[in-house]
């Protein structure tokens, strides 16, 4: 199967979050299933500085008159089997040639021109699905996330007797790519396609409802995610469109890309370790503690945050929790970037404790690798969580998650009581409501947990070797790629 995926973000080359992790992944993973995936990406400066033997296929003027032209060409060593990954790349400088954050300037505001920047994506992902490179064509185009949300609109609309069908990913329903009204002239589309059957959101222009409404198929990141989505609470205002489309929409989890995350094979780390042989964990953890400035206390069980610093990953609940984290003998690491007042609200009370906690602001992939294979605890009690990721790496690395039993959250941990010490399905920490109290219980169960040693290994064993790999999913996504292009 000839499969085209499109992103705007792709792991190695440009991260911003877990979507990138999964558009990096994927390729490789669903080449050993037997598809041929081609991604298509924007050029921003880090695509293109990773592109080898670009090659001019094909140009389209943008309905706004903006040519673009459209370059084939390799990622090497991201393909199947480590193989090449091949590509297209949009060269559009007036569009993409800016450094830094894909979304944003330096100031954090939206670039003004983002509908225009995404609108050309879809454009370029139909132009390729109705055949723009003579060489070669796919039969299904998998979009990921609103930035490529406006593609199966316009493939909907495109004249062809022959249908391309299209599979839109929800990585992250609270982003949606909502524009004003007056950007609809700028996307090409009939004018029947701004209204409450197609993509417009209470007078806007969402990116997010048109891939929702033309999609032959949705999936999203998780089973529960798929579920919690039809619902008022998590659907941000689109619930009623996805239960309309409940037929065609389903959940498939996020692995992990075993090539990158493997404590036994991480180049990263300064001890690699394993399920069998976890004793370069704790050594791990004593350099970890010295270079973030903590007390190198072994006994110290050390809770962790990476990620984004906003509100959908509870930072307000890890506030709330510093105190039972040290007045219990813990200490805390965070490393992160997001909302300016909970950076400085983290960074104030890691002031006040110095050596039981500590804070370090920014994007720090390689710290986030040590920090998984040095922690004991994996912290993620997200209001509202598509997958996650973190708990799914701090499973492999040894750190035992704790999460809030939402989303993608409650589909991979399992919280250890009695029974399930016993029949050894324990694999971490799992609250219920957002709120402190059951957030700050579930921290005393973790510091009770750490204390017995014999019951901690046993849990920590569990959870090294579960394998949330890639392998189930993309055969998921194999099969369900297979049935949409057999029924057009
Ligand atoms: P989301 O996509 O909602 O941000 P995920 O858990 O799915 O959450 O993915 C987050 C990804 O980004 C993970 O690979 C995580 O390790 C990484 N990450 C997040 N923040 C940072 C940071 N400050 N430094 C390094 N890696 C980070
Ligand atoms: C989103 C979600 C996260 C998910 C990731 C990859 O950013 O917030 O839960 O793991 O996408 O699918």
């Amino acid at each position: 199967m000839r499969i085209l995926q499109v992103s705007a973000e792709l792991f190695p080359l440009l991260k911003t979050g877990g979507l990138a992790d999964v558009a990096g992944a994927l390729p490789a993973a669903l080449g050993a299933q037997g598809c041929a995936v081609r991604v298509l990406l924007p050029g921003f400066p880090a695509v293109l500085a990773a592109l080898r033997a670009p090659q001019k296929v094909g140009s389209f003027t943008t309905p706004w008159g903006e040519g673009v032209d459209i370059v084939a060409g390799e990622f090497p060593g991201l393909g199947a089997a480590g193989g090449v990954l091949q590509a297209y790349v949009l060269m559009a400088p007036g569009l993409y040639d800016r450094p830094g954050n894909p979304y944003h300037d330096a100031q954090q505001s939206p670039y003004a021109d983002n509908h225009r920047r995404f609108a050309a994506l879809a454009w370029g992902a139909a132009h390729l699905a109705y055949g723009l490179d003579s060489a070669w064509s796919p039969q299904l185009v998998h979009c990921h996330d609103w930035h490529a949300g406006l593609a199966p609109a316009c493939m909907a609309f495109w004249d062809s007797p022959q249908r391309v069908p299209t599979l839109f990913t929800i990585h992250n329903l609270a982003y949606q790519g909502c524009f004003a009204a007056g950007t609809f002239a700028d996307l090409g589309l009939p004018a029947s396609a701004f209204g409450v059957h197609g993509l417009e959101f209470y007078g806007q222009v969402s990116f997010m409802k048109a891939a929702l409404v033309y999609a032959d198929h949705i999936s999203t990141v998780s089973p529960t995610y798929a579920r919690e989505i039809q619902t008022a609470e998590q659907g941000f205002g689109l619930d009623g469109l996805l239960r309309s489309r409940a037929a065609q929409l389903s959940g498939i989890l996020n692995g992990v890309d075993g090539s990158v995350w493997d404590p036994g094979q991480d180049a990263l780390l300064a001890h690699p370790f394993g399920a069998r042989k976890p004793a370069g964990k704790a050594l791990n953890k004593a350099v970890l503690q010295a270079e973030t400035g903590l007390d190198v206390l072994p006994g110290a069980p050390l809770f962790t945050v990476v990620g984004r610093l906003t509100e959908q990953k509870g930072l307000p609940l890890v506030l709330a929790g510093i105190e039972e984290i040290v007045d219990g003998g813990g200490q805390l690491l965070v490393l992160g970037s997001g909302d300016a007042d909970l950076e400085h609200a983290l960074a104030l009370q890691a002031r006040a404790r110095p050596g039981r906690m500590a804070v370090r602001l920014g994007y720090d992939e390689a710290l986030a690798h040590r920090i998984f294979g040095g922690s004991d605890v994996t912290l993620v009690p997200s209001r509202f969580e598509p997958c996650g990721l973190t708990q799914l790496y701090g499973l492999k690395y040894g750190s035992l998650p704790l999460v809030r039993r939402v989303g993608g959250l409650a589909d991979t941990v399992v919280d250890t009581d009695l029974e399930t010490l016993d029949d050894r399905s324990a694999t971490g920490f799992v609250f219920d409501a957002f709120d402190s109290a059951p957030y700050r219980r579930a921290l005393r169960r973790a510091l009770a947990l750490y204390r017995r040693r014999a019951d901690w290994s046993r849990v920590r064993h569990n959870g090294m070797r579960i394998a949330f790999s890639w392998e189930n999913s993309a055969r998921q996504y194999r099969d369900l790629y297979a049935s949409l292009i057999s029924t057009h």
